[in-house]
């Protein structure tokens, strides 16, 4: 199945302390964006590939796509405040596709088996995204208190890519927009029309680079993929 993707990269990257755009940070030599681009550069179900991205930044963005041969970038638009705007702003600037997926910039383990699944149940279904069970107990907590122990079987910790029919995820996003309502991922947006969003079980490995122990982390995924 067929598919562009847009990768919001315009974020800040606070968490990592890292004083920079974390997306730049090296893993094995090579900036974390270009291990993500690869992906999809590899991807011969990828047709097009849209990146946000801050103003400032374009210019060095545009280099590594050069340096590293990444090719199918269609276009850089200006990210937003938000996630959300991040993403908005490559919709509102794409031809209309049959599929789109959404992606973070920053989890570059993401294969292609788990892709595939998601744009053929998004092609089949409108929407889907990448999930795992959680693992741990899982409790409701306010002001420091337990307020709830939840049933973890109904409990999935929500990854991207996030795929839908691109009409229904530009329908959400224009709505959401309208209502000035900001959601934490693109799913929000389209249960909100109060259309169901399916899940495909991904992989633990899957994971955001956030924090500095992420960069450890990666580097172990790497070497254990290499083994
Ligand atoms: O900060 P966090 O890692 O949760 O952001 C997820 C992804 O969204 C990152 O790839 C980041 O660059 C991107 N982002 C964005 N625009 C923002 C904030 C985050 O494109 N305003």
């Amino acid at each position: 199945m067929n598919y562009e993707v847009v990768l919001p990269a315009a974020g800040s990257g606070k968490r990592m302390g890292a004083g920079q755009n974390k997306l730049f940070l090296l893993l094995e030599e090579k900036p974390i964006l270009i291990h993500t681009l690869e992906v999809f550069q590899q991807d011969e179900n990828c047709t097009g590939i849209w990146l946000a991205v801050k103003p400032e930044e374009r210019g060095y963005i545009e280099q590594l796509l050069n340096r590293f041969g990444i090719t199918k970038v269609k276009g850089l638009p200006d990210g937003g405040l938000e996630r959300q705007h991040s993403v908005h702003a490559c919709i509102k600037n794409m031809d209309q596709v049959e599929i789109v997926l959404v992606h973070d910039a920053a989890r570059p383990f993401i294969t292609l088996p788990i892709i595939q699944k998601l744009a053929l149940t998004a092609q089949e279904k409108g929407a889907a995204i990448a999930g795992v069970r959680a693992k741990d107990t899982m409790k409701k907590v306010i002001n420091n208190v337990i307020v709830e122990t939840v049933d973890r079987d109904t409990l999935w910790m929500i990854q991207t890519p996030q795929a839908f029919r691109f009409s229904l995820l530009a329908q959400a996003e224009d709505h959401a927009e309208k209502e000035g309502f900001l959601g934490t991922d693109e799913a929000m947006l389209i249960e909100r029309l109060g259309h169901k969003v399916h899940i495909v079980e991904s992989s633990y490995d899957n994971i955001k680079m956030t924090t500095k122990e992420d960069l450890m982390l990666g580097e172990a995924i790497l070497k254990k993929r290499r083994e």
